[in-house]
């Protein structure tokens, strides 16, 4: 199947924006690489192609910025109960130790959004509400056992609201990360009431990085209010995200609501 691609039409249009629109034959000069094979130009913010096929599209006409939101390694893939990675058992290639990062040194995320994460925690530990990671990147198969730990502890509905199934995790992306300050918030609801948990939810898109499930949409996501898990989206997506109030990815490119996986 070919990516499909996500067009957002914005009221306001910027320059940085309109660097993003995309007519086929006036994009940028292509760099070539030692091998002679042209290289698409760089994005600044995901993965943007003019190879429009338009999946979760926004229909208004005009001015449109294309995201990448199929392809497992597009920096804007978007991953719900609905949408599993393509394939289930992919591993992202770039992944990077977050060294510095407290609670890192056994923790990986993509390159790009490991770079985002540390100046997060620097920035949020100079403000004086640092945080730790609790788990970044995890295979198929670590959120294969994650997930059938609490089925076994919950049952498979209640399951579902809390652990992705494999192959349906951002987490498995390389792009997301739960965060915590304190032991007794960690991968507790009671981390958005924290200081640290605040500062992360106002401050993250400056990162790039978005509050996956927030409270009261898991009608939308599937998931229940999961203050911890952010998600490396790029600055553009997210500080559109925060300007228009919208919550979620999916509400962002028009994609469907995911409450179950049927
Ligand atoms: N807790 C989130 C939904 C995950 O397992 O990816
Ligand atoms: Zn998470």
């Amino acid at each position: 199947m070919p990516p499909a691609l996500a067009l957002r039409q914005r009221g306001r249009v910027s320059v940085a924006l309109l660097w993003f629109v995309v007519l086929p034959g006036c994009a940028p000069a292509a760099p070539a690489d030692d091998s002679g094979t042209i290289l698409p130009p760089e994005p600044l913010v995901g993965e943007v192609s003019a190879a429009a096929s338009a999946e979760g599209a926004s229909q208004v006409p005009g001015v449109s910025v294309a995201y990448d939101i199929t392809s497992a390694s597009s920096l804007t893939v978007v991953v719900t109960k609905l949408r599993p990675l393509e394939p289930v058992s992919y591993i992202p290639a770039d992944l990077l130790t977050l060294r510095g990062v407290p609670g890192g040194d056994s923790q990986r995320m993509r390159a790009q959004a490991a770079t985002a994460m540390a100046r997060m925690s620097r920035d949020a530990t100079a403000a004086g509400v640092p945080f730790r990671i609790s788990t970044a990147y995890r295979s198929f198969g670590l959120q294969q056992y994650l997930h059938t730990r609490e089925v076994r502890r919950l049952g498979t509905a209640e399951a579902d609201r809390r652990v992705a199934r494999p192959g349906h995790s951002e987490h498995q992306t390389g792009l997301a990360a739960d965060i915590y300050d304190v032991p007794t918030n960690e991968l507790s609801q009671s981390f958005g009431e924290s200081a640290a948990g605040t500062w992360v939810r106002d401050n993250a898109y400056a990162y790039g990085f978005i509050v996956s499930y927030p409270d009261g949409v898991e009608a939308v996501t599937g998931y229940f209010y999961e203050p911890w898990h952010v998600r490396y989206v790029g600055e553009k997506v997210a500080g559109d995200m925060r300007n228009t109030g919208i919550e979620t990815l999916q509400e962002y490119f028009d994609i469907e609501a995911s409450p179950g996986y049927e």
